[in-house]
C-alpha cells in the first residue's frame, strides 16, 4: 500500500493570488431564494425568451467533429459577422460572448494604475474587468436624466486614460445615448473609444459607419441578446485598423469560440428573416408591457431602446419588491448603490407575452400588499 507524503509547506494562496483579485466586487446573480419556488421565471438577465433560429438549431445537430479544433481565427465566422455589419472580416475579433472581447480588450491595453473610463449606471461587468487588471475605474456618471457627460469625459482623461467604454443602449438604464455626445467623446480623446452595442439590434440604429471618420473608435457586439445565442457564447468587435496587429497578437487561439458555437452564429446570421421577426416581437411586447405598467399607480417604465425595462417603483427601496418577486419566482433585478440614483427600480427583461403578464400581476399584487397602490 502506498503512504500519502506529508506535505511541509504552508499554502498560502492569498500570497498568490495577485493584489488586483483580493478587493475584487464579485459580479453575481441575486441568491436564489431560500424555498426554491416551483415556478421560475428569468426575467434578470436580459436574455431572449425565444429560441435561435431553427437554422441555428439544424447547424448545431450537424457539428459532430467534437474531437476536432474549430478552424483557426475563427476565420469564416469573422467573415460572416464582417458581411453581417458590413465590415471587413479582418477588423472583427471574436470571443465567447462580449465579456470575452471586452477582456481581450483589456488584456491588450491595461496596466495596473491605467485608467478606464465608464459612466454609472452602467453594465456592471466592466469595473470588474477593469479592475482584475489592476487598472484604475474613473466613473464620470450619467446626468440625472441618464444623458451622457460627454464634457465631463473629456475633463476626466489624463495620459494614463487608455480606454472610454460607453454602453449604447445603455445597460441598465435601456436608453440610447446622443450620438453627437459620443462623437464629441470620440473626437476628442486620444484613446481607445468602445461602444457596447449588445442591444443594438432592439434599438434599431449603430454607430458602426462613426468608425470611418474616428480612428479610436471600437464597436462591441453580441448575438446573445437578439439571436437568442447567450448559452452559445459568442460575442464580437469591430476593431480600428490600427489595433488589429496587436489584438491578433493577444486574441486568444480559436478566438474562443468553439465549433458548435460558430456553425450556430453563422447559421443564425443568415437567416435575418427569423431575427428581425423575433426582434420585432421583443420590441412590440416591451412596448405593450410599459403600457401596461403604466396602468398601475405610481409605477413608471423608463424608455428603452433595449430588450429591457428599468422601472420605477413607488417605494425608495426597490429591492424589498424585487425579493418578494424571486420569493414568488419571477426574478428581475435590482441596483442598490445609492449613487446610481435607481435604487427605486426594479429591471426587468422582456419575457414571452405569458410571462410578462405574470411578472405584472404579481407586482401588482405585491404593491397592493405593502398598500403602495390602491
Ligand atoms: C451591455 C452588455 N454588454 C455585454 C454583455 C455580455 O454579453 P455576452 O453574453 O456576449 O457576454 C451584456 C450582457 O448582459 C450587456 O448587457
Amino acid at each position: 500500500m502506498s503512504q500519502s507524503v506529508v506535505s511541509r509547506t504552508s499554502f498560502d494562496p492569498a500570497k498568490l493570488v495577485r493584489p488586483a483579485i483580493h478587493h475584487l466586487p464579485v459580479y453575481s446573480r441575486q441568491p436564489p431564494p431560500e424555498n426554491k419556488p416551483e415556478r421560475e421565471i428569468r426575467l434578470d438577465w436580459n436574455e431572449s425568451p425565444y429560441p435561435p433560429s431553427p437554422c441555428a438549431i439544424q447547424a448545431l445537430a450537424e457539428v459532430v467533429t467534437h474531437n476536432r479544433y474549430p478552424e483557426f481565427d475563427a476565420w469564416s465566422l469573422r467573415e460572416a459577422l464582417g458581411a453581417y455589419v458590413n465590415a471587413p472580416a479582418d477588423l472583427i475579433i471574436a470571443g465567447a460572448g462580449l465579456d470575452n472581447v471586452i477582456e481581450t480588450l483589456l488584456f491588450l491595453l491595461i496596466e495596473p494604475g491605467d485608467r478606464v473610463i465608464i459612466s454609472q449606471p452602467t453594465f456592471m461587468v466592466y469595473e470588474v474587468l477593469v479592475k482584475a487588471h489592476g487598472g484604475e475605474v474613473v466613473d464620470v456618471p450619467l446626468r440625472s436624466d441618464f444623458s451622457l457627460d460627454d464634457r465631463g469625459i473629456l475633463d476626466a482623461l489624463d495620459d494614463r486614460t487608455k480606454l472610454i467604454l460607453i454602453c449604447n443602449p445603455n445597460n441598465p438604464t435601456g436608453n440610447l445615448f446622443d450620438s453627437k455626445a459620443i462623437e464629441r467623446v470620440a473626437a476628442e480623446a486620444r484613446c481607445v473609444v468602445a461602444i457596447d452595442e449588445a442591444y443594438a439590434e432592439f434599438a434599431g440604429s449603430s454607430l458602426r459607419d462613426l468608425m470611418h471618420h474616428y480612428p479610436n473608435l471600437a464597436i462591441l457586439r453580441t448575438m446573445s441578446k437578439f439571436a437568442g445565442l447567450a448559452g452559445m457564447r459568442v460575442g464580437y468587435g469591430i476593431f480600428p485598423e490600427a489595433l488589429i496587429p496587436y489584438l491578433t497578437r493577444v486574441m486568444p487561439g480559436f478566438c474562443n469560440v468553439s465549433a458548435a458555437a460558430t456553425a450556430a452564429a453563422i447559421a443564425s446570421l443568415g437567416d435575418k428573416e427569423y431575427n428581425t421577426a423575433t426582434v420585432g416581437r421583443i420590441v412590440a411586447d416591451r412596448d405593450a408591457l410599459a403600457d401596461r405598467l403604466r396602468t398601475i399607480p405610481g409605477v413608471e417604465p423608463l424608455p428603452s431602446a433595449t430588450n429591457f425595462l428599468l422601472v420605477r417603483l413607488p417605494m425608495a427601496d426597490g429591492g424589498v419588491i424585487v425579493r418578494k418577486l424571486a420569493e414568488r419566482g419571477v426574478y428581475v433585478r435590482h441596483f442598490s448603490n445609492p449613487e446610481f440614483g435607481i435604487a427605486d427600480c426594479l429591471r426587468v427583461s422582456v419575457g414571452t407575452p405569458e410571462d410578462n403578464a405574470i411578472f405584472v400581476a404579481e407586482l401588482e399584487d405585491l404593491l397592493r400588499d405593502s398598500g403602495q397602490t390602491q
